[in-house]
């Protein structure tokens, strides 16, 4: 049997990936909080309640978890309506308890790498239009400022804002996020203030810190017309790729927004990124459907062959996290992998994802892509938005009635990863026998 190890460079970070409203519990005050008490809004009715109770302190079993597990980085974010709970108040406590843990992970080597917006918003904020609002780049930057003063001592790795473009699309063009809003105008206005906020943020986090390193993520799901010959999904599938995929970046290079036919000058998003953070989750196809209004008159379906998760949404196409690394590399600028998984509470297919989705990281880095590291959605089971308690991303499974944490063995199959700075032909024998042969042909 053939033994060769896929090698990583040196000071490669590995780790995973969390979000504050996702994880911490008992979030009171945000527009989430607010949407999952309107009827019908989570799958189940459910509500995140206690999370992962990072809030209530668990955060520290979970990061010596990770710590243990060979992870040297770890990507969390912190909850904007905690710091500010009204405009004028700054909770100290608050941002002693952030301080606490991103200190808590520096203590246990581990890089912090901390987002500053990730989906939620303050509730004061919200009521007043959240993004919507032309004041509130200058309010988030207000956020920032205070935040990053904070945290500077232990943090120098930043995501302004986790994925605007799923921001707006799930709360301003499909309406499954608040606000539940589906209007083009609307959404227009929300993008070009998600850049603006981005923008402020940007300079101000290196007036406040020069050597940070401040980014954002874009989630891009690969497209591809499901009939390359039937002209209506080739045209949908531009359209899908052009406003999810492109617009937000093409912004932050020309300083020039097209989204949703509408077009305008954000002069101050020109080359405000230090590296592109990439969440790569899978690639789709699009069939366009006339009948299909709320979903853009598109049907999503995964190409024939595909290995699919539980609930169907997900599959795992790893060649489509190649060609995102091949997109992100035009930017010329160092690329971070900042979210990558799959739900899975089996966890049957998350051994073969994570080890043929960091195969194909392993492919672009051998040929001098500037790929500085590699997050994993998630560490433990957490609260999946809409989708409530249904979607298991975990390494380690979640009771949520008892706080339970339940190791899967993908997390010791990421961890022997982690721990080598790279994928061993042992390994793959021991976790994904089955894709052997095609990783290490004989
Ligand atoms: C988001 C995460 C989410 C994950 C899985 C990403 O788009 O950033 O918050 O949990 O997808 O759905």
């Amino acid at each position: 049997m053939p033994q060769a190890t896929f090698h990583f460079p040196n000071g490669f970070l590995w780790g995973t990936a969390t979000a504050a409203y996702q994880v911490e519990g008992n979030n009171r005050n945000n527009n989430w909080s607010a949407w999952e008490n309107e009827a019908g809004r989570i799958k189940d009715g459910a509500k995140a309640g206690l999370a992962c109770d990072w809030w209530g302190g668990r955060w520290k079993e979970d990061f010596d978890r990770a710590a243990e597990a060979g992870q040297n980085a770890l990507r969390l974010s912190v909850e904007w309506s905690r710091i500010q709970p009204a405009p004028d108040r700054w909770d100290q406590d608050a941002l002693e308890h952030y301080r606490q843990m991103v200190r808590g992970l520096v203590e246990r080597k581990m890089t912090p790498m901390v987002t500053l917006h990730h989906f939620t918003d303050p509730l004061w904020l919200y009521e007043r239009g959240g993004w919507e609002d032309d004041a509130t780049p200058a309010l988030f930057n207000a956020f920032v400022a205070k935040t990053v003063e904070a945290l500077k001592e232990y943090v120098n790795l930043w995501v302004t804002i986790n994925e605007p473009n799923i921001y707006t699309a799930l709360g301003y063009v499909i309406g499954l996020f608040p606000p539940g809003n589906p209007d083009a105008r609307t959404a227009f206005k929300v993008y070009r203030n998600l850049l603006r906020g981005h923008a402020a943020a940007y300079r101000t986090i290196h007036s406040v810190q020069p050597q940070a390193r401040v980014g954002v993520t874009i989630n891009r799901t690969a497209f591809v017309p499901a009939r390359r010959w039937f002209p209506p999904d080739v045209l949908l599938t531009r359209f899908f790729n052009w406003n999810l995929n492109e617009a937000y970046s093409a912004a932050l290079t020309s300083g020039k927004l097209a989204f949703l036919f509408r077009r305008a000058r954000v002069p101050e998003a020109a080359g405000t990124q230090d590296f592109i953070g990439l969440n790569y989750y899978d690639r789709r196809q699009l069939i366009f459907d006339p009948g299909a209004r709320d979903q853009l008159y598109a049907q999503q379906q995964f190409p024939r062959g595909v290995e699919i998760s539980q609930s169907g949404e997900f599959g795992n196409t790893p060649d489509g996290m190649y060609d995102a690394l091949k997109w992100a590399k035009r930017f010329e600028l160092p690329i971070i992998v900042t979210e990558n998984g799959i739900e899975d509470e089996a966890d049957g297919l998350r051994p073969r994802y994570l080890v043929e989705n960091i195969h194909q990281m392993w492919h672009a880095v051998n040929i001098s892509y500037p790929i500085k590291g590699y997050f994993h959605w998630t560490l433990v089971d957490n609260f999946e938005w809409a989708r409530g308690w249904t979607q298991r991303f975990g390494l380690w499974g979640l009771d949520v009635a008892t706080q339970a944490r339940l190791k899967r063995k993908s997390a010791d199959l990421y961890a022997a990863i982690c721990k080598e700075n790279g994928i061993s032909s042992e390994v793959v024998q021991r976790y994904a026998p089955e894709i052997f042969g095609k990783l290490f042909p004989g």
